[in-house]
């Protein structure tokens, strides 16, 4: 069995997967569920100054993709420090209190929480483009509290350049990425969007935005020192395995435990460990980063080169002829059969492949 424990930023978590800043743990009860589901460690919902008015509906599942308008937590962080963080923290893992947004929100919030929390996670997400006003929060958290302080991204802004001006402003780690959007979903049968916000806009998460979440990662973990919290699009081990190859020490996951319940914690942890042992690797920091280290010194290929077949993994089910445009592959008689002279290696048969019967060789 591998060693699922990490440490991140001084903070001891049992597995690497942690819940993301949102409804798995809107509250203390929901954070216990969390732990007892199985996850490393806890990530409370945003809380500001003030409890936010929330517009309903708010969340939808729209074929394949998940759509929220929320915005922080609905609950005053009054009401956070006497009830709901003293039951999270009955659970005896690491707690970090997401805060917002501004410097002043910070400055206010900090001593409150700090009996609280293990560590802080700022949200950037409604503080605009310039990196400024993320600086000013990092560091009125910095000079109010002594545990880590973690930053937020959200992946409709220049990553890199928000995470190098974290990093100066003396950030202990980042956290990549929040939802993206805006986004708009309609109700065909109604015609309505399925938001209640004012304009129908809401964000989006789960499945539909891992390889943005994934670029994000990559791209931060290549622009700084800190460690990274990887978080978008999670809802299985491999999931998973990709944001810490991307560069992620520790995954968070939303959408997949409002979807599945808190049982996903234990469940991905349980699969990154099997992952982690069919492919011979101690732990979860033996293949954090591996892509970027994968990639150094790689040569951009322009040659049509078709796919390895292995015709023993082969089992006919002509995904790859169906999704060939150029007409290379044929299946006969439940083998593929390839024309090397019609191949572009486009690579799109390799993984549409669902037992690896076709493979790129790099
Ligand atoms: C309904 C909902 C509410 C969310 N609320 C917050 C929040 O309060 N603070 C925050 O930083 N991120 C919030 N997020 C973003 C998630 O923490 C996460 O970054 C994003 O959903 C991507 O991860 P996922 O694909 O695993 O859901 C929320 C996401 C959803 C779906």
């Amino acid at each position: 069995m591998a060693n699922l424990e990490v440490e991140f930023c001084g903070l001891r978590f049992n597995n690497p997967v942690l819940p993301a800043a949102g409804p798995p743990g809107w509250n203390g009860a929901a954070l216990r569920r969390c732990a007892e589901g199985g996850a490393g460690g806890l990530v409370s919902k945003t809380l500001s100054v003030q409890g936010a008015r929330v517009p309903t509906p708010n969340m939808a599942f729209v074929r394949n993709a998940f759509l929220n308008t929320e915005l922080w937590s609905e609950m005053s962080p009054r009401q956070w420090v006497l009830r709901e963080f003293v039951i999270a923290r009955k659970t005896g893992l690491p707690l970090i209190v997401s805060l917002g947004y501004s410097a002043e929100d910070i400055a206010t919030l900090a001593p409150m929480v700090a009996p609280f929390a293990d560590a802080v996670e700022l949200s950037t997400h409604y503080i605009g483009d310039d990196p400024q006003p993320m600086v000013d929060a990092i560091q009125a958290a910095k000079a109010a509290l002594d545990v880590p302080v973690l930053v937020k991204l959200s992946p409709f802004r220049d990553v890199a350049v928000a995470a190098r001006a974290a990093q100066d402003a003396g950030v202990d780690g980042i956290v990549a990425v929040n939802s993206f959007g805006p986004v708009m979903s309609i109700d065909v049968e109604s015609g309505v969007p399925v938001m209640g916000s004012e304009n129908g806009y809401g964000w989006l998460s789960g499945p539909a935005i891992r390889p943005l979440a994934v670029r994000c990662i990559f791209d931060i973990a290549r622009a700084v020192d800190v460690p990274v919290m990887g978080v978008g699009g999670v809802s299985r081990g491999e999931d998973a395995i990709e944001l810490m190859m991307a560069g992620a020490s520790v995954v968070q996951v939303c959408t997949a435990a409002i979807l599945k319940g808190p049982s996903v914690y234990g469940v991905i942890a349980a699969e990154i460990d099997a992952w982690l042992d069919e492919h011979g690797y101690a732990s979860p920091g033996d293949i954090c980063g591996l892509a970027l280290r994968r990639l150094q010194g790689r040569e951009v290929r322009y040659a049509h080169l078709p796919p390895e077949y292995d015709g023993q993994a082969c089992i006919g089910c002509g995904r790859c002829e169906q999704s060939c445009v150029y007409q290379a592959i044929q299946v006969v008689e439940k083998k593929a059969i390839l024309s090397p002279e019609r191949c572009h290696g486009c690579g799109l048969c390799v993984t549409r492949c669902p037992t690896r019967a076709l493979t790129l060789s790099w």
